[in-house]
């Protein structure tokens, strides 16, 4: 397959306004070419520039990228620390890029258990981007969807406690609002590659009418073809919200 004029692409798909992916498959892209998994999370760092790029040439205004989950904590130390020293090396060599291209950065996640270092980079590269209007880039980075619910209740809990909400008054918008991602629209669609089909924690509350779609290549092959391929897929599901197709409701009149 080829890759196709963004032109054309805009005019002729139904385009989501929010993609998040999950960016699996590092560890099996290198362990079947016999490369240590780090070479495997190295080249997944390129296929985060190709997913940027293409994600801004097709008019896409968020794209969220899930980075390490909470649960990512488990593997071994040295991978945990190469996976942080990567995020911290991307920052440093692609930040004052990402501004050029007028890409706003946001990271989601809990920062207690990150380095110092780490932090300041977090809140440098948003700090630096905050006025850009382009390509809304979301890092999902020691991000767990649990965890995020979590957070959300325990402030609602305090703001309760405080008598800043009414208890019965409280809906689903109200934990939305209380989410990390409180003003960034749900996920339209969602795309995990390396052929796993699960979330992992993955923005599960705000992935409830969401579009999934599973790829089945490793993070490191993910390029513009790849994501065409998913936006095509996307673009011919029926999204039905719990209504009726289009043509159903035409047929009824409603
Ligand atoms: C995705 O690749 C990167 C992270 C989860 C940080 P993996 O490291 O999960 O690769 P596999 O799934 O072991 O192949
Ligand atoms: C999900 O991938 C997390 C990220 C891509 C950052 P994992 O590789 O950690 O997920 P599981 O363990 O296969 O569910
Ligand atoms: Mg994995």
């Amino acid at each position: 397959m080829t890759v196709t004029d963004p032109r054309k692409i805009k005019s002729s798909f139904d385009l989501p306004r929010h993609v998040g992916i999950i960016m699996d498959g590092n560890g099996r892209w290198a362990a079947a070419r016999s490369l240590p998994r780090l070479e495997g999370h190295r080249r997944g760092v390129e296929s985060v520039r190709r997913a940027v790029r293409a994600a801004g040439d097709l008019g896409i205004s968020y794209l969220t990228l899930y980075a390490f989950s909470s649960e990512n904590w488990s593997r071994p130390p040295q991978e945990v620390d190469d996976l942080m020293g990567l995020l911290k090396h991307f920052i440093r060599i692609d930040l004052a890029d990402l501004h050029k291209k007028n890409v706003r950065v946001r990271i989601i996640g809990s920062r207690d258990d990150l380095a110092l270092d780490l932090k300041g980079l977090l809140q440098e590269a948003e700090a630096v981007t905050r006025d850009n209007t382009g390509l809304a880039l979301i890092i999902a980075f020691n991000y767990g969807a649990r965890q995020e619910i979590a957070d959300a209740v325990r402030e609602i809990a305090l703001r309760v406690s405080r008598g800043e909400i009414d208890p019965l008054t409280i809906d689903a918008t109200t934990i939305s609002e209380h989410l990390y991602t409180a003003d960034i629209p749900d996920p339209d669609l969602i795309i995990r590659t390396s052929g796993e089909q699960r979330l992992s924690n993955f923005l599960m509350w705000q992935a409830a009418y969401a579009e999934l779609v599973f790829l089945p290549l490793h993070w490191p092959d993910f390029d513009q073809v790849a994501l065409e391929d998913a936006l095509r897929q996307y673009s011919s599901r029926d999204r039905r919200f719990g209504g009726l197709a289009t043509t159903q409701s035409a047929m009824t009149g409603s």
